[in-house]
């Protein structure tokens, strides 16, 4: 939700904005914008659009020369995407770009009205702006002080005042941003990837702390103005990471970098044979004594949870509540200190599963994140965190990050039935090696990219399928649907196979493709029936089963057949096909696969 970024140093400011700017796009891309010090006068381009529309407008208009100045990118949330409503906002002595939102942005707003101050743009941001210019006297520390005690909300902020062309300021509350370290340069980010190019070293800010950033150094105070020493973090991810490499898009890059990113996820957390996840805080002993467990999350992450409830009950026997993090807030859970919340997120900074995460410490229960972003909120504020090792997911369609977060629900259920005696220790070994096993399982599986582009090229003029499955088939289709509606816009659903029946067979007839996945041995022939039910009214079915499967191949109209492992592991391979249908269905709709409409990555807002 929103990129911002800030550099100070010798290179050429506008080059550096826009390169950083370029790996936040994920954030939001409905309008790009640059505020940079020329001649010690702040000079704003901007304009509604992706960021190649800025850089058009700076190649054709003007393009700033300057070597301090901020940057945003934008996911609209106050105001329709416009050149207007675009980052930056201010006026010539003080100008600024946000990441998040100003909750009482109208009470401010009258204010300032009243004082005298007219406004341009729809958005909250511009309040922030007008509010540091009614304050400034001369001294921004002072001036960002009186400012973060009025607003409420959250707040990323790069801030320049025209009397100091050196110099950046920052502040966050409950949006991520970093100060990056470089040789005789410095830079502000809301996220890694964007200084990876530059620099490794940055600091995280924490709530409310402000940071003053000249070329040559960095301060940062906390609220009582005490300068403070901070620890700086070393980036462990590689330029590569925010790069294509040669693929057309991120997302088939990050498709293609699962075995890996299962690799450093699951290996440091397995000591002889056994998972675990000691380092994470979570010990045998205390896995033992735990009844009941709740998992939190939303999208992706929460289909993760939804496996990960299958898998552990199945093999654990403990029962596993999934919540939306956005229904889980507001449900009013029965939840207390006897249990654990597993909160599980890519970006670690996702608004309602903080929300969950805070709510879950209100009630006393022990908190575990999932999360991929070090030092994210949500990883910092849980009691325990499990890193996923994804390195960068740059497309906004979770790809990666979901292999990661299912190989921890994984390691997690084998522990657990360990602890609970459940299973012996030759089992628990024996399906830690197969999870192991699983990145060879998918280097192979992605050699069925052809059958899975020809039946995108059959559905791509589909206005509405079906993903059918039953138990761990059935949660895993469901991510499956995902996939495909937020890449190609196409309506789908996840239903249990068992399911239709009772009503939403009336649906199907030879408009309506159907996804069978089929990869449970116990439940097969109950999807096979199925299957056959859907042909005969008409419906396109593309089966995905286990390469051994015994079917004949007329029983749909596309098989796909993928390495078999164990049943409980199946997800793990079944999700390749999957994404790799709703990508080439993107493609071929010509659709921005790696931006999806209205999408943005970090969903920082309720
Ligand atoms: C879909 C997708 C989203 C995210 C969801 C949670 O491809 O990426 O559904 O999974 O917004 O985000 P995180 O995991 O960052 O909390």
């Amino acid at each position: 939700m929103c990129g911002v970024v800030g550099y100070v140093g010798d290179r050429d400011c506008t080059d550096v904005l826009i390169n950083a700017l370029s790996k936040l796009e994920y954030r939001g891309y409905d309008s790009a914008g640059i505020a940079v010090f020329e001649r010690n006068k702040i000079v704003v381009e901007k304009c509604q659009g992706k960021l190649k529309n800025l850089v058009t407008k700076l190649e054709s208009e003007h393009k700033p020369l300057g070597h301090c100045g901020i940057g945003h990118t934008r996911w609209a949330t106050h105001g329709e995407p416009s050149d207007i409503n675009s980052h930056p906002h201010g006026n010539k002595r003080v100008t600024i770009v946000h990441n998040g939102i100003i909750e009482n942005y109208r009470q401010l707003k009258d204010f300032l009205s009243n004082e005298g101050y007219s406004f341009e743009s729809q958005t909250d941001t511009e309040t922030v702006a007008k509010l540091l210019d009614y304050y400034y006297d001369g001294n921004p520390l002072d001036t960002i002080t009186k400012v973060v005690t009025e607003i409420e909300g959250s707040y990323a902020l790069g801030i320049i005042f025209r009397d100091f062309p050196d110099t950046i300021f920052a502040v966050r509350k409950d949006s991520p941003l970093i100060v990056g370290l470089g040789e005789n340069e410095n830079f502000i980010a809301s996220d890694v990837p964007a200084i990876l190019k530059y620099t490794k070293n940055y600091y995280l800010l924490e709530q409310d702390e402000i940071a003053i950033i000249k070329k040559d150094r960095v301060k940062v105070y906390d609220v009582h103005h005490n300068l403070l020493n901070k620890e700086v973090m070393v980036a462990d991810w590689d330029i590569n990471s925010a790069e294509k490499c040669g693929y057309e898009h991120f997302m088939l890059k990050e498709i293609h970098e699962q075995p890996t990113a299962i690799t450093n996820t699951v290996s440091p957390r397995v000591f002889d044979g056994m998972p675990n996840l000691e380092e994470c805080g979570i010990t045998v002993d205390y896995l033992k004594g735990i009844s009941r467990l709740f998992i939190v999350a939303c999208g992706t992450a929460m289909h993760a949870g939804i496996v990960g409830k299958y898998v552990i009950e199945d093999l654990a026997r403990v029962p596993v509540t999934v919540d939306m993090a956005s229904e889980f807030i507001y449900r009013n859970p029965i939840i207390d200190s006897s249990d654990l919340v597993i909160l599980i997120s890519q970006s670690g900074e996702t608004a309602d599963t903080k929300s969950a995460l805070k709510l879950a410490k209100q009630c006393g229960a022990k908190t575990l994140s999932i999360v991929n972003v070090v030092g994210s909120s949500i990883a910092r504020e849980s009691d325990m965190v499990i890193y996923t090792h994804a390195g960068p997911e740059i497309s906004v369609a979770s790809t990666k990050a979901y292999s990661v977060q299912l190989a921890i629900m994984y390691l997690i259920a084998f522990e657990l039935s360990y602890a609970k005696e459940k299973i012996s220790l030759d089992a628990c070994k024996e399906y830690t090696s197969k999870l192991m096993d699983i990145p060879n399982l998918i280097t192979e599986t992605l050699e069925h990219k052809n059958i899975c582009q020809k039946i995108a090229s059959k559905i791509m003029n589909a206005t509405s399928l079906l993903y059918i499955g039953r138990g761990l088939d059935y949660a895993l289709s469901m991510e499956g649907s995902l996939k495909l509606k937020e890449l190609s816009y196409i309506h789908s659903e996840a239903y249990a196979s068992g399911e239709l029946k009772h009503g939403t067979i009336s649906l199907v007839d030879d408009e309506m493709p159907v996804i069978a996945v089929a990869t449970q041995d116990r439940l097969f022939d109950k999807t096979i029936s199925n299957i056959k039910e859907v042909k005969a009214r008409g419906a396109k079915v593309i089966l995905v089963c286990k390469e051994s499967a015994n079917v004949d191949d007329d029983i749909a109209d596309y098989i796909i057949r993928i390495p078999a492992t164990d049943n409980i592991l199946m997800p793990m391979i079944t999700t390749v096909p999957l994404q790799l249908i709703a990508y080439y269905t993107a493609v071929h709709r010509g659709n921005n696969v790696d931006q999806p409409r209205n999408l943005a990555k970090s969903v920082t807002v309720e």
